[in-house]
């Protein structure tokens, strides 16, 4: 049986981890021939890099961010012939199934390949956890632990110097780094793409906080927070760097964003910190490691088992496999009594 793996979209925390516990499985127990796909769908799609991989490969990654593998945003369905491009680098691999690992692109594109007919099985990854069917993706953990030490650091120094310091960290269109790591780290305001906020009010709630409380404010933003009100200038904030082959605008600076208007409403000193992707490298937490290394031999024991078209999940305690298709159907997003839990400190 020979098995290709690969890593497509944004890296994260945890993907060695997976890669390693892969290839252990196979290789141990199962006999397996195990290929790294280089740079996700890319690889598929050119028709390589495509290499065997032995557990003298992976036997020191466990703890390495980033991926061995590469990765890439590449959306096979853009390519014309993709698909069939697919089909025939898989044929002349004589790849037998295929492990893909990666987010809601990445893993909508498995579902799709599936339904075309390739054996494929997939593996939930992303720092911003909202890929549905499953609690948790690995590489959140790593991401809120990062985020929260940012919060816990500008605390100090917004309070020494009596400022409003707003911490801007990833999120497209769930905003559970933001929510997680802003509870976390005792944040005075949360901001999340899942519940606009009226400017006003955020403005209000800082002007009363420094006027009969503390003289600064650690306000937390998700980067595809939006504001409820329009104003000309409450657009999302977007790098000018053109769209990725799923369709995303490359977000990123609302924080700035906010730092003017409230700069310009309440005359408090304003900065910010723009966490990027700091929070997407380095080494893994323990529990991210964990976890990944849970999703990766489950995964190879769904190809044993033959359940393709299925990835791995975490419910509750136990990992699962969830089929891709019904996983694919939504985004994740935070939840109103999570959201309210957060509320009760605002201000
Ligand atoms: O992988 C998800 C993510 O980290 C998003 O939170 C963020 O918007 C995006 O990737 C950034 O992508 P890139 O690394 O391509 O700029």
């Amino acid at each position: 049986m020979n098995v290709g793996v690969l890593t497509g979209g944004g890296d994260c925390p945890g993907l060695n981890a997976v890669i390693r516990a892969i290839v252990y499985k196979g290789i141990k127990n199962y006999k397996y021939n195990i290929y790294g796909i280089y740079e996700g769908w890319k690889g598929l799609l050119e028709g390589g890099p495509i290499v065997p991989l032995a557990i003298d490969d992976v036997v020191n990654i466990l703890d390495e961010g980033g991926t061995i593998l590469k990765t890439s945003r590449t959306n096979p369905f853009t390519h014309t012939s993709g698909i069939d491009k697919i089909k025939k680098t898989i044929e002349r691999y004589k790849l037998d199934a295929i492990i893909a690992i990666g987010g809601e692109d990445t893993l909508g594109v498995a579902a799709k390949l599936h339904q075309e007919g390739i054996k494929i099985v997939g593996v939930p990854k992303t720092i911003d956890n909202d890929v549905s069917g499953t609690d948790r993706t690995f590489g959140f953990d790593t991401a809120v632990s990062c985020a929260t030490d940012a919060i816990d650091r500008v605390r100090s120094t917004a309070e020494a110097h009596n400022r409003v310091v707003i911490v801007e960290v990833m999120g497209r269109e769930a905003g559970w780094i933001a929510l997680t790591s802003g509870i976390a780290g005792g944040a005075n305001m949360i901001l999340v793409p899942e519940y606009p906020v009226d400017i006003e009010d955020v403005v209000k709630q800082i002007i009363v906080r420094h006027t009969h409380g503390e003289q600064f404010s650690v306000i937390v933003v998700a980067e595809g927070a939006k504001l409820k009100r329009k104003r000309a200038d409450s657009k999302l904030v977007m790098l000018d760097q053109g769209k990725d082959e799923f369709g995303h605008v490359r977000l990123g600076g609302i924080a700035n964003q906010l730092s003017a208007i409230i700069y310009e409403k309440t005359g408090f000193e304003c900065r910010t910190v723009i966490l990027g992707h700091i929070q997407r490298g380095g080494t893994p937490t323990a529990f991210d490691r964990v976890l990944s290394t849970r999703y990766g031999i489950h995964a190879i024991d769904l190809i044993r088992r033959k359940q393709y078209g299925k990835m791995t999940a975490l419910r509750g305690t136990k990992i699962i496999g969830t089929p891709l298709v019904d996983a694919m159907k939504t985004v994740k997003t935070i939840d109103k009594d999570f959201y309210a839990i957060a509320e009760v400190f605002f201000g």
